[in-house]
């Protein structure tokens, strides 16, 4: 987590720092700094809290010229989000600064030692602690600064990406990885330095993505050298044009991006499939699956491994994988599969789900698959990310930039890809006729269709939001395809609206969670008419006896689950394999409207960040 962000060129630094930060707030918003060189000075300014409040105090502190600088904006790990504990750090001497994304586990020995020789530190953080070994480093072997960091960064166990400028040699920025994200914007002489391309999409299309274990001396005026932290090798830069633009990284007129990304949904499913899906043809066309047929045809099973929603989604896979493919899966977080040694053979395919493709947890597990034979595909949304890098083969979510932290239109679109997935396996197999196959491309195809209509229910859903807005608890229910839209839900409420929010499998209540249910419980129900409607009726029937509030999602056309609900929410009616793409929008909506009504900061709820590098 964190966001870094530098710029080197002809250009004023600050505003490009303070909106690139802005652009990168949704990996980590607990406090906010700024380092700027103005040719003879290097000024700082840091803050508990966001951008803005960054801004209002820089506005105060410094003076805002130069075009050297380097800014961060944080997610806390060592020490609490205060103003001392905000990057960037400056050395002892005072003369080196800088930015750090990531975690120096072995920072506590490296420390003392520091403090035996004489170094003190202000802060709490493993960043001061790295800043001041380089600054050892670079007095003891009487060496420039890139060496110097090389050399501190070849003892120092743990993550990072960082950025380091040192006063005495300005026109010059150290940045290096490992494990945490690292792009370089290259312009006409000026370079950007940023987590992801998001803050400087308008000024470059050209950028460079450092590899793990990687460091880069950029000077003005000059090529970008790129070498290999563990051996001082040369790397040959791979610079790749972006195809991101601004537009996407707008709100485009919604008050949020979360509600932006929520009505992008349709644009977002076709644009998956899109070129993907052949109806005419009556094909399926992905070369990461085309080329691997073999390994999948031969799997044993489907293991997939992700965190969070994008682990909801492996769960609606997991039902249309088994349905239409008959092949074994199973799913795992991603955290506790690779601490748990777990059986793994070259006959595993191993399936890797992450929008951001940072996770560090799955990035964990992909390696420890890979290390075991297994064959790891990945499904990410960032092109270019390490997930995508470090997987053998793939298929990207063609989501776009997913900004608000609560994960939407990327869980909608990781189904839609495990579809295409399922659905082409199925026919490889042979475990589907082709006249079933031909309808499931028919009906997969009208569903950004489906979704623009589902998303009519807007207005409604707000309604029943202002019932429940000051509710303390939440239940949600769902079967087969729909119980992991239940715990999908229940997510998206208890991360932006803080009202604690559990996902059940409808038939599961009974077994405990029913003894929660009261007059002031509300109770979302899934029911859609092709899944086990008549039993998710029963049910809504047994909350109601208790007087619990039932808020159904039902299919357009519903008459006997009207009857006895306190609200329904229609959605149109379609293949129920396919039905979590559409029972998932108004669940998402609820969210939403509750957590707007609750005044809640619904692009960045406290205690997250969008993209979780740290294990
Ligand atoms: C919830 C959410 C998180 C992510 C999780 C995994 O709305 O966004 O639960 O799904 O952190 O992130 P990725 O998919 O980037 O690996």
């Amino acid at each position: 987590m964190c966001g870094i962000v530098g710029y080197i060129g002809h250009r004023e630094a600050y505003p490009i720092i303070i909106e690139g930060l802005k652009r990168l707030e949704y990996r980590g918003y607990d406090s906010a700094g700024i380092a700027l060189f103005d040719g003879n000075s290097l000024k700082i300014s840091k803050t508990k809290g966001k951008v803005s409040d960054l801004e209002e105090r820089s506005e105060k502190e410094i003076t805002k010229n130069g075009s050297l600088g380097i800014g961060h904006t944080r997610w806390a790990t060592h020490g609490v989000p205060n103003d001392v504990n905000s990057h960037p750090h400056a050395s002892n001497s005072g003369d080196l600064a800088i930015i750090h994304n990531g975690i120096i586990e072995n920072y506590d020995s490296l420390k003392k030692e520091l403090i035996s020789r004489g170094y003190t530190f202000q802060s709490d953080t493993d960043t001061e602690v790295l800043i001041n070994l380089i600054e050892d480093v670079k007095k003891k072997e009487n060496v420039k600064l890139g060496k110097a960091v090389q050399i501190a960064l070849n003892q120092v166990i743990g993550a990072y990406a960082i950025a380091v400028f040192d006063k005495s040699k300005p026109g010059e920025v150290v940045i290096a990885r490992l494990g945490s994200p690292l792009a370089v914007g290259v312009g006409e002489d000026e370079f950007f330095i940023a987590s992801d391309a998001s803050p400087f999409i308008e000024y470059t299309k050209n950028a460079i993505y450092l590899e793990d274990e990687e460091m880069a001396i950029i000077r003005l005026g000059k090529e970008i050298k790129i070498r290999k932290i563990i051996d001082d090798s040369l790397v040959d830069p791979y610079v790749q044009e972006l195809q991101m633009n601004l537009e996407e990284i707008e709100k485009g007129g919604y008050e949020h991006f979360m509600l932006k990304e929520i009505h992008e949904q349709p644009r977002a499913i076709r644009d998956t499939y899109r070129g993907r899906l052949l109806r005419d043809e009556a094909i399926i066309k992905m070369a990461g699956v085309e080329d691997n047929m073999k390994k999948f045809l031969n799997a044993d099973r489907i293991i997939i491994i992700a965190c969070g929603t994008s682990w909801h989604a492996g769960l609606v896979a997991e039902y249309i994988f088994e349905e239409f493919s008959r092949i074994p899966v199973e799913v795992e977080y991603a955290s506790e599969f690779r601490y748990r040694n777990p059986v793994i053979t070259e006959k595993d395919v191993v399936i890797a789900i992450s929008q951001s493709g940072e996770t560090a947890d799955t990035l964990a597990a992909i390696k420890l698959a890979k290390s075991k034979g297994a064959f790891v595909f990945g499904v990410c949304n960032v092109v270019g990310s390490s997930i995508a890098r470090e997987t053998d083969a793939g298929a990207y979510t063609h989501a776009g930039p997913e900004i608000g932290v609560a994960s939407t239109k990327a869980f909608t679109t990781q189904i839609t890809v495990l579809t295409l997935i399922a659905l082409r396996l199925a026919r490889a197999k042979g475990t589907m006729s082709s006249s079933d196959f031909r309808l499931y491309l028919q009906e997969l195809e009208l569903i950004p269709q489906k979704v623009e209509q589902a998303l009519k229910v807007d207005e409604h859903v707000k309604q029943i939001a202002k019932e429940y807005l000051l509710s303390t608890n939440c239940l949600y229910l769902g079967r087969g395809y729909n119980f992991p839209v239940a715990l999908e839900g229940a997510l998206k409420l208890k991360e932006i609206s803080y009202i604690h929010a559990e996902g059940y499998p409808a038939a599961e209540m009974k077994h405990g969670p029913i003894a929660l249910i009261d007059d002031r419980m509300p109770v979302i129900v899934i029911a859609t008419s092709k899944g086990h409607y008549e039993k998710v009726v029963s049910n809504i029937q047994e909350i109601k006896s208790r007087k619990g509030k039932i808020i159904a999602v039902v299919t357009e056309g519903d008459t006997a689950v009207k009857e006895i609900a306190d609200h329904v929410i229609e959605i149109p009616d379609s293949e129920e394999a396919f039905s979590p793409l559409l029972t998932t929008i108004p669940l998402q909506l609820l969210s939403y409207h509750i957590a707007v009504m609750r005044n809640c900061n619904v692009d960045q709820p406290r205690n997250l960040a969008k993209s979780v590098t740290v294990e």
